[in-house]
């Protein structure tokens, strides 16, 4: 019996490219099935020179259409977000970790779709290229999608949160929530708390940058 091999965006990613041609490459990916039903792959967006890389999971419905990551309503908190944190967003650099929108149709909704281990794998050689070529200071997982695909499977968010590791691609790694979590909690006052905390994330990996210059 032949051993089935994986699924991988690897054969799409082209070598010795700049984030210019990645960007460009990663429309005719068929790394795994989620190209299908996308409306067009969503790669990261920011300095190619930045110190902070955040990753996210996978663009949502917003984003699908305009192309760009975090541009719905989680990029918009993630934005203020970034500025109480006193992290300038025009210096962070921002992607995700599988780049087309996994989604289920409900009428006229698209309802978004956690991606799979397999996929979530697939598509890691785009992030991997990004980062080789930005190799920022700090690397900001936002959430578990994020976080297992820098970290491995195994890792846990809530355990690890607001931690500074060391990792292979930075000089450190992170993980915080994902700030659509915050907007899906219906309870106002858990949720002004949980921002709070996210503030105070962020904080930390602004002031570790500041340290460090
Ligand atoms: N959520 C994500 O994880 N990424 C985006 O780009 C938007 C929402
Ligand atoms: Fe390729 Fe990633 Fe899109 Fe899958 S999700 S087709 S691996 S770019």
């Amino acid at each position: 019996m032949t051993k089935k091999e994986g699924k991988s965006a690897k054969p799409f990613v082209p070598e010795q490219a700049d984030l210019a041609k990645l960007r460009k490459a990663v429309q005719g990916c068929r790394g795994c099935e989620l190209y299908r039903n996308a409306t067009q792959a969503v790669f990261g967006e920011g300095p190619e020179k930045a110190r902070i890389v955040m990753v996210g999971e996978k663009p949502g419905d917003r984003e699908d259409i305009e192309g760009k990551p975090f541009v719905g309503p989680a990029g918009k908190m993630l934005h203020k977000a970034m500025l109480e944190a006193g992290i300038d967003p025009e210096e962070v650099y921002i992607t995700n970790a599988v780049k087309h929108f996994k989604f289920e149709k409900r009428g006229a909704k698209r309802l978004h779709k956690k991606p799979s281990g397999p996929e979530i794998a697939a598509c890691r050689p785009w992030l991997e290229a990004e980062l080789d070529l930005i190799k920022p200071s700090i690397i900001v997982c936002l959430g578990a999608t994020a976080a297992q695909a820098l970290m491995g499977k195994e890792v846990r968010v809530t355990k690890i949160r607001g931690e500074l590791l060391k990792h292979e691609a930075a000089q450190y790694v992170t993980a915080t929530i994902h700030p659509s979590a915050l907007l899906r909690m219906p309870e106002e006052e858990r949720r002004h708390e949980e921002y709070r905390l996210f503030v105070e994330d962020l904080r930390k990996v602004g002031e570790k940058l500041k340290e460090g210059r």
